[in-house]
């Protein structure tokens, strides 16, 4: 009980969130009366009854279905304040977050929209709460490079609203290598680079990000230990890990959490950090995540203290802010 205690009021940064998946079924509900939308489920408890995936596939057909009552800036500055102040009440102070473009372009929305709606968002956060943040441009993998590059394009035109871009999306059979040109581009532009590898995809998935794409940080990753040599690698080179402990229980990337591959990769010297990914379909937010690793593992102060620790140096907080955060 002391240990939860002391979880629960250890100041956190996340860094692997899609805005997207913070949208809570209640909300759904809310913005589709709001947009004069007819949704396929008649109430909040027949949408939630949906929540039941097999892997990460069956999720996001869910997450794209259900992300289409977003369709004014309201709507993404309603969604981004509420996942703020949910993350307030688990001691959050920095976040970097994703949103997915290429999904909300396909129904019309413009990406100035999108941008405008979460930055206000962003803003009010640091107002009311005091959290910093980032917003990271994620492209679908399962689309073409072509609507990648045109989209980053498109993006460049509020280049200030964003700091990075990421890769996400449906993993297997769309290898990094795909998008070789697009984060040439981006980091051409000054951009951070991250993406997701390793959730379901291969091991190789994630020397292929770091190789060929150049990201700073992988995403998940968490299918490193299936590669000794892997595992040597990013803990010579610091490369920070964004683990979302819940998210591979509810996708069925571990059985149990007991099974989760998160200790194999502290005791390897990775710099692992924990994160909610889409904290209203998988279970819950930073506490959460935190605790069920907790229930599952029992750390000593020292392993929190030491994931709290990573994720203020892994993340692109400017050097004064990390200082504070410290
Ligand atoms: N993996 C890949 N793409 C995603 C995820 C995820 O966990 N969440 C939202 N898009
Ligand atoms: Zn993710």
């Amino acid at each position: 009980l002391f240990m939860e205690e002391f979880i629960r009021g250890l100041p956190k940064v996340e860094l692997h969130l899609h805005i997207e998946g913070a949208l809570e079924p209640e909300l759904i509900f809310a913005l589709a009366e709001r947009n004069g939308m007819t949704l396929d489920f008649p109430d909040v408890a027949a949408l939630k009854s949906a929540y039941a995936f097999s892997d990460l596939q069956s999720f996001l057909d869910l997450y794209y279905s259900n992300m289409q009552v977003l369709l004014t800036e309201e709507d993404f500055f309603d969604l981004t304040l509420s996942y703020f102040a949910r993350v307030a009440r688990d001691n959050v102070m920095h976040c970097e977050l994703f949103f997915d473009p290429q999904a909300h372009l396909a129904r019309g929305v413009p990406i100035a929209t999108q941008l405008a709606g979460i930055e206000r968002g962003c803003q009010e956060a640091l107002r009311r709460f005091g959290i910093t943040s980032h917003v990271i441009l994620s492209f679908l993998r399962d689309m073409s490079e072509e609507s990648a590059l045109e989209t980053l394009e498109v993006a460049l035109a509020h280049r200030h609203r964003f700091i990075g871009v990421g890769l996400d999306s449906a993993e297997r059979d769309h290898p990094p290598e795909k998008f070789v040109r697009a984060f040439a581009r981006a980091r051409q532009e000054g951009l951070r680079l991250v993406a997701h590898a390793g959730e379901e995809g291969p091991h190789h998935y994630i020397s292929a990000a770091l190789d060929e794409l150049g990201v700073e940080r992988i995403d998940h990753g968490v299918r490193c230990v299936e590669s000794p040599a892997l595992m040597s690698l990013l803990a010579e080179r610091g490369t920070p890990l964004t683990v979302c402990p819940l998210s591979n229980l509810y996708l069925k990337v571990f059985g149990q959490m007991s099974e989760h591959s998160l200790p194999r990769m502290l005791e390897a010297g990775i710099k692992v950090t924990l994160n909610s990914d889409d904290p209203a379909y998988f279970g819950g937010y930073m506490n959460d995540n935190f605790l069920a690793v907790q229930e599952a593992f029992g750390f000593g102060r020292g392993t929190w203290i030491e994931l709290s620790r990573n994720a203020i140096e892994a993340s692109f907080a400017e050097p004064t802010r990390k200082r504070e955060m410290h």
